[in-house]
C-alpha cells in the first residue's frame, strides 16, 4: 500500500539495518565485502542528495528497536530500505510491523541469500514488502533507493 505525500514535502527515507550489520567491513568479508556500514551509508546519502531525498538511518541488533523504527517511519519517512539481517528468515513480529505501516518497505540484502544456506532461502518478510533486492553487495542499497523512488512515483 502506498501513501500519497504532498508535492514539495521533503522526501525522507529510512535506511534500517538489523543485527550484526554494525560489523560490516570486518564481518565475513568474503560474503559481505569490506565496506563498513558508514561507507554504505555515505554512498546512499550522496546518491540520495543527488535525487533530492533525505536519508536518516537506524541500526539495531534488537528486534524491538527495529519495530519501533518501522512504527516511527509512519510519520517520518516516505519509504524504508530495510536490511533485516537474520531476522529476515524468522521474525513474524517484524513482518507484522511492516504490514501495519502504510509506508513502502524494500527488503535489501548485500548477499544473494538464495545462493547460500537453505535457511536463508526463506524470507518471512518479502510478502509484505514492495520488493526485494539481494546480491549486489553495497550496491544493493543504491538499487533499493532507485527502486523505492520509482515505486513512489507510480
Ligand atoms: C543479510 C543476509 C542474512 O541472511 C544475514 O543473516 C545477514 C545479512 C545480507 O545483507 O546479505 O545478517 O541480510
Amino acid at each position: 500500500m502506498r501513501r500519497a505525500y504532498p508535492a514539495g514535502m521533503t522526501r525522507r527515507i529510512l535506511v534500517l539495518n538489523g543485527p550484526n550489520l554494525n560489523l560490516l567491513g570486518t564481518r565475513e568479508v568474503d560474503v559481505y565485502g569490506s565496506a563498513t556500514l558508514d561507507n554504505v551509508l555515505a554512498a546512499i546519502r550522496s546518491a540520495a542528495a543527488e535525487r533530492e531525498v533525505e536519508i536518516y538511518d537506524v541500526q539495531s541488533n534488537a528486534e524491538g528497536a527495529l519495530i519501533d523504527a518501522l512504527q516511527e517511519a509512519r510519520t517520518r519517512a516516505v519509504g524504508v530500505i530495510f536490511n533485516p539481517g537474520a531476522y529476515t528468515h524468522y521474525s513474524i513480529a517484524l513482518r507484522d510491523a511492516i504490514a501495519s505501516i502504510d509506508v513502502p518497505v524494500v527488503e535489501t540484502h548485500l548477499s544473494n541469500v538464495h545462493a547460500r544456506e537453505e535457511f536463508r532461502h526463506t524470507s518471512v518478510l518479502s510478502g509484505v514488502c514492495v520488493g526485494v533486492i539481494a546480491g549486489f553487495g553495497a550496491d544493493s542499497y543504491l538499487l533499493a533507493l532507485d527502486a523505492l523512488l520509482r515505486h513512489l512515483e507510480h
